[in-house]
């Protein structure tokens, strides 16, 4: 990859041909005790994808400062190779990512408002536009800054919307895609947003050369805007390109040491001999995690052969914790957690076992020892959960997913699906899943496995790339 340094030195600056861009990049800064930086690195489908590319490929990947941490290893100069991140002031960010990118594009998306009373687009809302438009005016300059002629430019999600249209504006000669890993607002929905803000993310995204989307449903609501705002996509290419799982790395990491230390701490909090409900989530708005519990306390009322029986085994990774919806929304998921347990528990059972520390050994212990996972969200763009824990799980788990998940549309045929509002037809499926006898259940197991490695995440990255180079620009 293509050094930031060498880069930021200029001189014989070739510029990078391939960049990735992204609010929440591949590494992430924390300011220790003793005043050292220390630097963690994620994981996800991009990380593999562009190390998919090579050594040699002259990637770079443009990225914010999130954190306190990450904003002095700008300042310090401290940096990966291949990675720039912009230190864009704290508060334009702020209002950028929490005021609208996170309260606005992703409730629009994920259908979350309580219409009621929400949204309210005030001064205050336009205030924090215009540090929407900032923001993604700062990475479309840092782009146009380090692309080599013709380079390919992959930008992603809704966070960076308006920057295909300002990257085309400073530099014609790129290739610039867009990639959303959200659903798309159906039309009706999307027309909440006011009249000229709604054309202004449409064309800013058609400011791209390419727009990629995880399945048809939601590259065809995408369409379905443009037509009812923008008098349709004009020369925009758009493809659907439904991201999978990485299989080999998940059996491999799966199988370690640590992995096998947290299934025996989760064994003894389980129990012997008890089957598992299995959900791993950031406690996010729209993975219905509260719903989930309501219906696994339905199944220990119309079934109570469960009781004693099964164990409700949630995680629910802080996320987002700046909105204060998220926070109010986490305390929900505890309360009604605790009240399970107090209601229904006994001396040597606890129903619902809640993990809240984010521990990703641990999400994969819970993967392996799953009988049945539980993947049930208001609306989502894919959901890799849903594709992972059959890959993972020891016995082959069945699968109880909502019809709103992305996955729902390569996973369907072999799950349980459930309408992810309708608590009663959710128990019910977790009954279903738990009495499917093993053939069954390890036949659809081995099917779902199969569907959810179909495009791995190296090739997802791949296609998306040649795709783009193959378009005619001329
Ligand atoms: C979704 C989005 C990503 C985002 C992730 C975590 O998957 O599509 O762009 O990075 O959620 O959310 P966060 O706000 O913590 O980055």
């Amino acid at each position: 990859m293509a050094s930031t340094h060498d880069a930021a030195a200029g001189g014989a600056r070739q510029g990078a041909r391939v960049l990735v861009a992204s609010n929440r990049g591949p590494v992430s800064y924390e300011v220790r005790e003793d005043g050292a930086l220390h630097a963690r690195r994620g994981g996800g489908g991009l990380v593999s994808g562009l190390s998919a590319i090579g050594p040699d490929a002259d990637a770079l990947w443009v990225c914010s400062a999130l954190s306190d941490g990450d904003r002095e290893a700008v300042r310090q100069g401290v940096g990966e190779d291949g990675v720039r991140m912009l230190d864009i002031p704290a508060d334009v960010h702020a209002d950028a990512y929490n005021g609208i990118a996170n309260s606005v594009l992703w409730f629009v998306h994920h259908l979350l408002y309580q219409t009621p009373l929400e949204p309210v687009f005030d001064t205050e809302f336009r205030r924090q536009w215009a540090s929407y438009e900032a923001y993604n005016r700062a990475f479309a300059e840092a782009l146009a800054e380090e692309a080599a002629p013709g380079a390919a430019v992959l930008v992603q999600d809704y966070h960076l919307c308006l920057v295909p249209g300002l990257l085309r504006e400073l530099r014609p000669d790129l290739r610039i895609s867009h990639f959303s890993h959200t659903p798309w607002a159906p039309v009706d929905y999307f027309a909440l947003l006011p009249d000229d803000l709604r054309a202004r993310l449409l064309t800013g995204m058609l400011g791209a050369d390419r727009l990629g989307f995880l399945t048809r449903r939601w590259a065809d609501a995408f369409a379905a805007c443009c037509d009812a705002f923008t008098g349709g996509t004009g020369g925009t290419e758009i493809g659907v390109h439904g991201l999978g799982a990485d299989g080999d790395f998940l059996l491999k990491r799966s199988h370690e040491p640590d992995v096998e230390e947290r299934i025996t701490e989760l064994r003894a909090e389980i129990g012997a001999d008890r089957r598992t409900i299995v959900r791993v989530d950031r406690t996010e708005l729209s993975k219905n995690i509260v719903r989930g519990l309501l219906a696994y306390r339905q199944l220990l009322d119309d079934h109570p052969e469960w009781r004693e029986r099964v164990v409700h085994v949630a995680f629910a990774y802080p996320s987002r914790q700046d909105l204060a919806v998220y926070r109010d929304y986490t305390a929900e998921v505890r309360r009604v957690a605790d009240a399970i347990n107090t209601a229904y528990g006994t001396d040597g059972w606890t129903p619902v076992v809640l993990h809240v520390k984010d521990d990703f050994a641990r999400s994969l212990a819970a993967y392996r020892l799953a009988d049945v996972a539980l993947v049930n969200p208001i609306r989502d763009g894919m959901n890799l959960v849903a594709k992972e824990v059959p890959i993972v799980s020891d016995r082959g788990c069945a699968l109880v997913l909502s019809r709103e998940a992305g996955a729902f549309w390569e996973l369907g045929e072999d799950a349980l699906v459930v309408n992810p509002y309708d608590i009663g037809e959710t128990a019910e499926a977790l009954h279903t899943a738990l009495t499917l006898p093993a053939e069954e259940r390890e036949r659809r197991a081995g099917r779902l496995a199969a569907a959810a490695t179909a495009l791995p995440p190296a090739r997802w990255f791949l296609d998306q790339l040649e795709a783009l180079r193959a378009i005619d620009r001329a």
